[in-house]
């Protein structure tokens, strides 16, 4: 059984302010809610790191072209009340959002919006727990954890357990669950969705919810329903997953 996950749901993209003001007005926003790992295009000094950053797991090349359109912040939560601050002050600036684990969106979702909607990118990278109870088979994994991170440490605490997901080890659990999750188990033991027994998601509203709390549709939709839906009432992206899975 499983792991968790962080998901995330947004609803909300309006706006057409200058990247500038939203950018300032989010990094505002922020500082007051005590997160501290964002960054900003806005200053010289900071392009550098910004770009690295939003580079680093761009694995589209073609969506790393300066001329697309960029995030007014990267915001990287390595909490969850840092995560939930994030998604506040996202909607308080009016900005889509776009969740990235992995970056393995080959249409580059978790990372790009359109030209006309300002959006942040809430990079999950620094939410990679992994926790599991090999008592109940399950761990709960925060959808920042690569399926490499996922797997590493679940063969750290077990020489008997695994878990059914994809063969790329870069690949993020948040997207890859949220997307179904097929791998070299799947025959046998299902998609990586088949294998979630319970997540925990952020809102639009800042709300953290459980699988009841959340109730089925919702589950549904993080758990194999698709990542980045853009527009949709929901989207997802978040992970874990579990594993009940003898290894073979
Ligand atoms: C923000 O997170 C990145 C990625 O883990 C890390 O390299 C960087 O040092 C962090 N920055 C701060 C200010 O915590
Ligand atoms: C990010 O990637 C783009 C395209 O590959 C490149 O033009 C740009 O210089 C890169 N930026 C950094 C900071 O590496």
């Amino acid at each position: 059984m499983p792991i968790f996950l962080l998901l995330i749901t947004f609803s909300s993209l309006l706006s057409f302010t200058s990247t500038t003001t939203t950018s300032q007005d989010i990094a505002t926003c922020l500082s007051s809610g005590n997160v501290l790992n964002f960054t900003t295009p806005s200053s010289a000094s900071s392009t550098t790191t910004f770009n690295l950053i939003l580079n680093f797991s761009i694995q589209n090349l073609r969506f790393s072209s300066p001329d697309l359109p960029k995030p007014a912040a990267i915001i990287l939560p390595s909490t969850l009340p840092d995560l939930r601050a994030a998604v506040l002050c996202c909607r308080a600036a009016s900005l889509s959002i776009r969740i990235r684990s992995g970056g393995h969106s080959y249409e580059g979702l978790s990372y790009l919006a359109d030209h006309h909607t300002p959006f942040a990118l809430i990079d999950m990278m620094n939410l990679n727990q992994v926790r599991l109870d090999a008592g109940s088979l399950t761990a709960w994994v925060q959808t920042g954890a690569t399926l490499g991170e996922t797997y590493y440490a679940i063969a750290e605490s077990s020489d008997t357990l695994g878990f059914s997901a994809g063969s790329c080890p870069t690949v993020g659990s948040g997207g890859h669950i949220a997307g179904g999750g097929f791998g070299l188990l799947s025959r046998k033991y299902g998609l990586a969705a088949d294998n979630i027994v319970d997540a925990i998601l952020v809102d639009s509203s800042g709300r953290v919810l459980d699988r009841k709390s959340m109730g089925d549709d919702v589950f549904w939709a993080i758990c194999g329903g698709g990542g980045g839906t853009e527009g949709g009432a929901l989207s997802l992206h978040g992970v874990s997953s579990s594993s009940r899975f003898p290894k073979s």
